[in-house]
């Protein structure tokens, strides 16, 4: 089956709708109503743009560029302003009968054609997307024409329905030349419009149907009905997948948009938008930087090697030539490379197929609801159901396992993840027993390279564990230390973050591990990386990404959106190498690495040090005078802190090495510190507690230079002038 996620966007009550459209590059939708309002809708954000009011029409939409043009009785312009957001009535030109007319826009809507030929009213017209002349009209008088524009009558009548046709949509797709209709017989069909036969008749709707769509991304039919509902059919094998009941009374319109996940529906009682299926795109890159992703059926690939360097700029969509590897069999709904690059598995309609990535050769196939590598690409697992996971080995089946809790998802990665409803549990590849079950429900797990650190993510927040495989074979050797939830102690926190960042949670969407850094993208469209407890920025992006993988060679992120776009963004390997070497206290191979990074990056790594508390190599990396100042004062090391005062000339910095100087029973240096602070009551004070006469009069005459006049009445009056 498809597996189509089915999510209500938007629910905008109102008297019964006519047609309803959706704006081709803005998430605008207009309804037109019965009463004949018209109301727009921005539906990312909820917001009701315009209510527009004209009497006599009652008609459906047509959007082009920057204009909305809709026909009624009258036929009317308006025009949106992309800044505004406003609508702006234009014109408006009158027609009376119901026979198929051309209005010609360029010649100021001159009635230029009559179509004759229907003998009862014309219910809609739509335009062949393949030839632009040619256009199909659906008729109360049971039959669909067809029409090449300068010729009076139709070209040819497509005969079968029993009752009054109310709808029809040609298939946009190429492959094939299909127009689809809706009836008073309750009956849907597929017609060829090429041989002029009815290919197949959908049965299902209890009532009229009154509105059928070919999606134009998905592959499915949408139809709605009298009866009030919206049902989704496979629009290659024709089964029912979904019926739709929001219970808003009749349905009289549906719309999809090309390159959009958004169908718009319009009742009786109002409209409503929802979202079909995936918006994650169908793309994964292996680790030397070649692309490959499905636009439908059709499988593509695009290489990043090939793009010049200098031509790639942080988060500016890459141009990439794109080569064409033939069509896939299934719809794909995933595709993912294997970890060394060889294959990539196909996943959709539960079915799955390994190709090799150069050539998409089939390798492989089966059944499967999920499919997962394992991390060393030999081996993977599918799920079949909710019960049964199998494991092939060099592609052939080793083993087929149900686990205790049942099986509601697969991770792939050094252990194979299996969540149920009682929470994770990991088990190894090699014997399939039992590691162990975690209790939480994990969206993702991300383990990274080297095995030893694993993330898990959910809905609210991540965990990143350490795994220590040396106990897992103490306790498979022992059998001691098993319990019912596998071997104790052999994931161990790391860290925990339940992050709350300024109130706000941090949701994985999309990740992957360089070394022990986790990069990751969250729902606020925001590419960050963590590193020992610490949340690093990478940028803010103004739309959801995905991120596809790291080439360490161009320190660069790869990251594509759902219309198959690629950008990128520089994040040194250096910093990241250097980074994962202090995680490790190897820093050894961090004194190795560090010539490497920039000297405008070292500060940042500085103050990761820091934060690690490993402020001496924090004070000997740091470039930052000020920040090379705070540790040599944290560190009490007084000789370098007083090199960057004498650098810096700042009262307050000789304030606070006075100060520590003070606690370190420096005193010639406190006093040096204060006369450079000009601090006259610091230095009374250490003069008189350390009872040092000259001191207090030299203060003396140096306090009345100054006009400090407390100070010098203090010290001449101790000494007794
Ligand atoms: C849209 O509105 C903006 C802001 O009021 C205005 O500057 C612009 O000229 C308008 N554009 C059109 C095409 O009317
Ligand atoms: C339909 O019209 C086109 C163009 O006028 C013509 O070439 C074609 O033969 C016609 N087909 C039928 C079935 O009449
Ligand atoms: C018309 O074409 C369809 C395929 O589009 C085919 O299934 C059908 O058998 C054809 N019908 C006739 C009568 O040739
Ligand atoms: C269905 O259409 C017929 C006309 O063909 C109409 O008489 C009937 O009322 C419609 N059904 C509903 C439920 O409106
Ligand atoms: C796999 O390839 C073979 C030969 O090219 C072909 O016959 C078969 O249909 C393919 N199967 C799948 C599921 O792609």
């Amino acid at each position: 089956p498809l597996r189509l996620d089915i999510k209500r966007r938007l629910t905008a009550r109102s008297d019964r709708v006519k047609s309803a459209d959706l704006h081709p590059t803005e998430p605008w939708m207009v309804v037109s109503l019965y009463s004949g309002t018209v109301v727009v809708w921005n539906h990312e954000t909820q917001v009701l743009y315009a209510l527009l009011f004209s009497p006599t029409c009652h008609s459906s939409w047509m959007p082009f560029l920057s204009l909305v043009v809709f026909f009624c009785c009258d036929v009317a312009l308006l025009s949106v302003n992309q800044t505004e957001g406003k609508l702006r009535f234009l014109c408006s030109v009158f027609s009376d009968d119901m026979l198929i007319k051309l209005w010609d826009w360029d010649r100021k809507w001159l009635c230029s054609q009559v179509f004759e030929g229907h003998t009862h009213y014309v219910m809609q017209i739509v335009i062949n997307p393949r030839d632009n002349n040619q256009f199909a009209s659906a008729s109360l008088d049971r039959t669909i024409k067809v029409w090449q524009l300068g010729s009076k009558a139709p070209n040819f009548t497509l005969e079968g329905h029993e009752k009054g046709v109310n709808c029809i949509d040609y298939y946009s797709g190429g492959d094939k030349p299909y127009l689809i209709s809706g009836a008073d017989d309750r009956l849907v069909k597929i017609w060829d419009y090429q041989n002029k036969t009815c290919v197949q008749t959908l049965e299902g709707h209890a009532q009229n149907v009154t509105c059928v769509s070919f999606h134009p991304e998905l592959p499915v039919i949408l139809t709605g009905g009298e009866d009030g509902t919206v049902r989704v059919w496979h629009s290659n094998t024709y089964r029912l997948e979904n019926t739709l009941n929001y219970g808003m009374e009749r349905v009289w319109c549906i719309c999809g948009q090309p390159g959009s996940n958004s169908v718009a529906i319009g009742y009786d009682e109002g409209s409503i938008i929802i979202k079909l299926g995936r918006v994650e795109p169908v793309m994964s890159m292996d680790s030397s930087g070649k692309v490959i992703w499905a636009r439908h059926s059709e499988v593509q690939q695009a290489n990043l090697k090939a793009v010049v360097e200098t031509e790639i700029k942080d988060g500016e969509k890459l141009l990439l030539s794109v080569k064409d590897m033939g069509s896939c069999e299934i719809y794909p709904q995933t595709i993912q490379h294997s970890p060394n690059g060889r294959f990539v598995v196909v996943c959709g309609d539960g079915e799955y197929i390994i190709y090799t990535a150069m050539a998409l050769r089939n390798k492989s196939f089966g059944s499967a609801q999920e499919f997962i590598w394992a991390h060393d690409s030999s081996q993977y697992a599918i799920r079949e159901g909710n019960s049964v996971v199998k494991i092939f080995k060099n592609f052939k089946e080793k083993k087929a396992f149900k686990p205790d809790f049942g099986v509601e998802g697969i991770f792939g990665g050094l252990l194979l993840g299996v969540r149920s409803n009682s929470g994770l549990a990991f088990y190894d590849w090699d014997n399939s027993e039992l590691i162990r079950r975690i209790e939480i429900q994990p969206k993702h797990v991300f383990w990274s390279d080297s095995g030893e650190l694993v993330c898990i993510a959910t809905d609210e927040s991540f965990f990143v564990l350490h795994y220590l495989p040396e106990r897992v074979s103490a306790a498979q050797e022992s059998k001691e230390e098993m319990t019912e939830d596998g071997i104790e102690n052999c994931v161990g926190f790391s860290d925990h973050l339940s992050i709350v960042l300024g109130e706000v949670q941090e949701v994985v969407k999309t990740g992957l591990w360089v070394g022990d850094c986790f990069i990751y993208t969250n729902s606020v469209n925001r590419l960050n990386y963590y590193v020992g407890g610490e949340i690093i920025t990478i940028a803010h992006m103004d739309r959801m990404m995905y991120l596809l993988g790291y080439i360490p060679k161009d320190d660069r992120l790869y990251l594509g959106d759902k219309e198959l776009n690629i950008i990128s963004y520089s994040l040194l390997l250096s910093v990241l190498e250097y980074q994962t070497a202090v995680m490790r206290k190897d820093f050894s191979t961090a004194d190795k690495v560090l010539p490497a990074i920039p000297k405008e990056q070292q500060t940042r790594v500085a103050h990761f040090l820091e934060k690690q508390g490993f402020r001496q190599q924090a004070l000997a990396v740091s470039t930052d005078p000020e920040h090379k100042f705070e540790l040599a004062l944290q560190l009490g090391e007084l000789k370098t802190a007083y090199q960057l005062a004498l650098k810096a000339e700042s009262e307050q910095k000789w304030k606070q090495l006075a100060e520590l100087a003070t606690t370190k029973c420096q005193f010639s240096l406190a006093q040096e510190c204060l006369h450079q602070a000009q601090d006259y009551g610091g230095l009374l004070l250490l003069a008189t507690t350390s009872g040092n006469t000259d001191m207090v009069g030299q203060l003396a005459e140096g306090a009345e230079r100054d006009g400090k006049t407390n100070v010098a009445f203090l010290t001449y009056f101790m000494q007794g002038r």
